[in-house]
């Protein structure tokens, strides 16, 4: 028997959502529109968490779980511009309560993909006035609904969220506009910094960074392009945005899902969103991302697997990973499997399977899977037994 690989003191163990993709009921953002518009699939109810978030909680806390990831839907919070929703502040402050109730530390984001209506409708991110949108939302939720918080997320995955929606058009705004798109990443780094700059104002004690989907690239044959590519992409994709907002990052958080071969097609083993899996590549990004000197949180690392049967060695193939980049003096605190529910996956509706916990969309039940368990022991010990 090898011994246990172990984490280090206070690592943080638990499972992101999003409130769009879980909450269910919110209307007044461009998601909904859209749905409403037939472009994307409608999310009506969707986990039906905005009132089951107790339970759902409880299964996390059963779960081993120390800590959880939320967002906080912005439309919610701020319907019209400048007009904030006093219910909804309490309706956050309770969810944070439960979290903490439970010995679940919360990781909030501000925002992830979807846009309040109103700001949708003016240009969104590529109007140069989100920049101070952005910064008053943030402020606001700082002062007013994260007194319990120590981290905080400004933004999820800009990158992802720009490239669906202004170059391959298949999110909202649907746009396919390369300029558009040069703007929008712009004003995105510049938002998170004022954001950075308008927490700080009213909660210097807040740790606040963003979470980067950042992916491993590698080229292979002969073709010197491919290498040329791979190191084009990885500048572009993995360091650009964050090298920009590197003095206004208390920690990164980093969202992992993809590796990209350029070179001759791969025969990697495959999730159900068709994605090829390669655990060895959480640990080159991490490795990149040890240049920013910043503890780092892996604040996404999931698979689509109807049938629960490769989840259960995916989380631990990658925990193999991150524990091997920890042990070459990587400071990773954190790592939070995505995601606690089967949820609304975007534009592929909630046909895809990520959670630990399966959801019967029509009933609302809840059924915690094999691979739950599995990483419960882990989160449990702090540690992973190599031999199963
Ligand atoms: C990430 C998103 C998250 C979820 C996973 C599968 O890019 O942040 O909302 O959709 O992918």
């Amino acid at each position: 028997m090898k011994p246990a690989l172990r984490f280090p003191e206070k690592f943080l163990w638990g499972a992101a959502c999003a409130s769009y993709q879980v909450e269910g009921g919110i209307e007044n953002c461009d998601w909904a529109m859209a749905g409403r518009a037939g472009r994307v699939p409608p999310c009506g109810s969707a986990c039906d968490h905005y009132n089951r978030y107790e339970s759902d909680f409880d299964n996390a806390q059963k779960l081993g779980h120390n800590s959880h990831r939320i967002s906080i839907e912005w439309a919610r919070i701020e319907p019209e511009e400048g007009q904030f929703d006093r219910n909804e502040v309490v309706h956050y402050k309770n969810v944070i309560k439960a979290l903490r109730a439970r010995g679940l530390e919360p990781i909030v984001t501000l925002w992830h993909f979807t846009l309040p209506a109103w700001f949708a409708n003016d240009r969104g991110f590529e109007n140069p006035k989100s920049v101070e949108r952005f910064g008053k939302y943030a402020e606001f939720v700082a002062k007013e609904i994260l007194n319990e918080v120590k981290f905080v997320q400004t933004i999820n995955e800009p990158l992802v969220w720009a490239g669906n929606g202004y170059i391959r058009g298949y999110w909202p705004p649907f746009r396919k506009n390369y300029i558009s798109y040069l703007k929008v990443v712009r004003n995105l780094a510049t938002a998170h910094q004022k954001a950075y700059e308008t927490i700080k104002t009213v909660r210097g004690d807040l740790l606040v960074g963003i979470a980067k989907n950042n992916m491993f690239f590698s080229a292979k044959g002969v073709n010197p392009l491919n290498y040329l590519m791979a190191v084009v992409s990885s500048y572009w994709w993995n360091r650009y945005f964050l090298s920009k907002i590197r003095r206004e990052s208390d920690f990164i958080g980093l969202n992992f899902y993809k590796t990209l071969v350029f070179g001759p097609k791969s025969s990697l083993p495959k999730s159900d969103m068709g994605w090829d899996i390669f655990p060895e590549g959480i640990y080159h990004v991490l490795k990149e991302l040890g240049r920013y000197k910043k503890p780092i949180y892996v604040t996404e690392n999931g698979v689509a697997d109807a049938d629960d049967s490769i989840r259960k060695n995916f989380i631990r193939d990658h925990l193999i990973q991150v524990h091997g980049a920890i042990q070459e003096g990587v400071d990773v605190r954190g790592y939070f499997y995505w995601s606690l529910l089967d949820n609304y996956e975007w534009a592929h509706g909630f046909e895809k399977r990520f959670g630990l916990i399966e959801v019967d969309f029509v009933t609302q039940e809840r059924r915690i899977r094999a691979s739950a368990i599995a990483y419960k022991n882990i989160c449990e010990t702090n540690a992973l037994e190599t031999e199963s």
